[in-house]
């Protein structure tokens, strides 16, 4: 089982993109995916049509109330959703008393035999619900946006990365993804190779490029495989999680 969190403090840089097609394309491909929604507002459960007001989810796992098996919903062949839960924000805010930073990763080796990946959705902040998540996982996708503001954050990111490795000695798997790629404006290349200097053996191959169906299909609950008609969007997602399985990283433009 490969867990995977979907990370990046900034906003709107299309970590639940990423999270609701990337998870999607692996499920079609047969594999059994968890996409667990860390962020209090829901919204990989509402891209997925899943979403419900008074949902109990990973709240209640982190408070140590339920196992992953009692709060899973299914949301297509092969994909199954962990809601965020309706008390995920007070556990967010500390409210919910001292909870054991392990537990999603204790909660998480009950499905170890029956899932091939855990992908966490997670909110744009620091804070507990980050310390969980990365608690639990052992590889990190940071999407990252192709515009001008792409790279502000990245070393909180990195602080962050840096920190954790320290404090639960291990080395997470890293992945930088490029996200909301016009390939016809000069700053999205500019951007990208800016960050191939940076990472240089963590970018994964594919990126993603600005693509109208990815900013509707949200609205309807669906990801880009099940808008009609081949689209960029779903073309992507798919090259990506070949990417992903196969550990095929961007090298430069040809
Ligand atoms: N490649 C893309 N092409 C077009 N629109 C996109 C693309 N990726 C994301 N979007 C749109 O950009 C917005 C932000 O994306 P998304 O919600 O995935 O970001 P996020 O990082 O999860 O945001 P938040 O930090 O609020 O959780 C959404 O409206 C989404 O539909
Ligand atoms: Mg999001």
């Amino acid at each position: 089982m490969r867990t995977i969190a979907v990370i990046n403090q900034k906003g709107g840089v299309g970590k639940t993109t990423t999270t609701a097609n990337l998870a999607h394309a692996f499920a079609i491909k047969g594999h059994s995916v968890t996409g667990i929604d860390m962020d209090p507002q829901g919204h990989l459960a509402a891209h997925w049509g899943r979403y419900q007001k008074d949902a109990q989810g990973v709240d209640r796992v982190l408070q140590g109330e339920k196992a992953i098996a009692e709060v899973v919903v299914s949301a297509r062949d092969n994909l199954q959703l962990v809601p965020a839960g309706r008390d995920l924000k007070s556990v967010e805010r500390g409210e919910s008393g001292e909870l054991s930073p392990g537990q999603l990763k204790d909660a998480l080796t009950s499905v170890a035999d029956t899932q091939d990946f855990i992908f966490i959705d997670c909110p744009p902040a620091s804070g507990l619900l980050i310390d969980y998540a990365l608690t639990a996982a052992d590889e990190m996708i940071i999407p990252v946006a192709a515009d001008y503001l792409a790279l502000r954050g990245l070393s909180d990111i990195m602080e962050t990365v840096g920190k954790f490795e320290q404090q639960l000695d291990k080395k997470f798997k890293l992945w930088v993804v490029v996200t909301r790629f016009h390939t016809r404006r000069k700053l999205s290349w500019e951007v990208r190779n800016k960050l191939l200097e940076y990472f240089p053996d963590n970018m994964l191959a594919t990126s993603i490029r600005e693509a109208t169906v990815l900013a509707e299909c949200p609205s309807f609950g669906k990801t880009a495989f099940e808008y009609k008609g081949a689209n960029f969007g779903a073309y992507d997602y798919a090259s990506l999680a070949r990417d992903l399985l196969n550990g095929e990283c961007y090298r430069g433009q040809e």
